[in-house]
């Protein structure tokens, strides 16, 4: 028997049943070649790295690593498709930088780049602060989905129009910590 608790749990299939789109070592040599290049674009000088909460938080800490010139964080936090994964269009600030970035070579850090709404909004908003320089590194890339006319200097990998979790990814919260990155089964909410 179903109790009204059960009924309105969501599910959440495992993640070992969803088809692997990037495997761990894929994105580790991939992520490895992104910091290569910011490396060799940034020599000898200093860079902040913005990382978007929470779903770039595994990609900025894997990409930073890879990075061998001078480094600092920092975070910011938007708001969220939520369960829904339909975005409103509306992107509000969560958290904003703890420190000033005026006059500093800044890279904001992104899981994905979707519509585009989020890093425009975000790219408008640290342009205010009047950075050195400010680029943008996304983990994934959907181009198809794109709604405002953004692209990011450092793409991990372009995918087609999929909904896609784990590498920090979610759905509903969840499997972001999947080592992974792997397609979301449409039956289950993916599109
Ligand atoms: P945008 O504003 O539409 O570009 O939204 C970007 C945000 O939507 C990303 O930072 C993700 O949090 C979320 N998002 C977009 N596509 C996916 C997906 O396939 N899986 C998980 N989150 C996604």
């Amino acid at each position: 028997m179903q109790t009204s608790n059960q009924a309105s749990t969501p599910v959440f299939p495992p993640a070992s049943g969803m088809r692997i789109l990037y495997s761990k070592s894929q994105i580790s040599e991939r992520v490895q070649a992104l910091g290569q290049k910011i490396s060799a674009d940034y020599a000898g000088q200093s860079i902040v790295l913005i990382g978007v909460l929470k779903g770039a938080a595994i990609f900025l800490s894997d990409l930073a690593r890879a990075i061998n010139v001078d480094a600092t964080f920092d975070f910011v936090a938007v708001s969220s498709y939520g369960r829904a994964r339909v975005s409103s269009g509306a992107v509000k600030l969560i958290k904003d930088i703890d420190n000033p970035i005026e006059r500093k070579h800044v890279i904001i850090v992104e899981d994905i780049l979707d519509t585009g709404l989020t890093l425009s909004y975000l790219r408008g908003l640290m342009l205010q602060h009047k950075p050195a320089s400010l680029k943008i590194a996304t983990c994934l890339d959907k181009p198809e989905r794109r709604l405002v006319p953004i692209e990011a200097d450092y793409v991990g990998f372009k995918i087609p129009n999929q909904f896609v979790i784990g590498y920090g990814m979610d759905y509903a919260e969840r499997y972001r910590n999947v080592e992974d990155i792997r397609l979301f089964p449409e039956e289950a909410g993916g599109h």
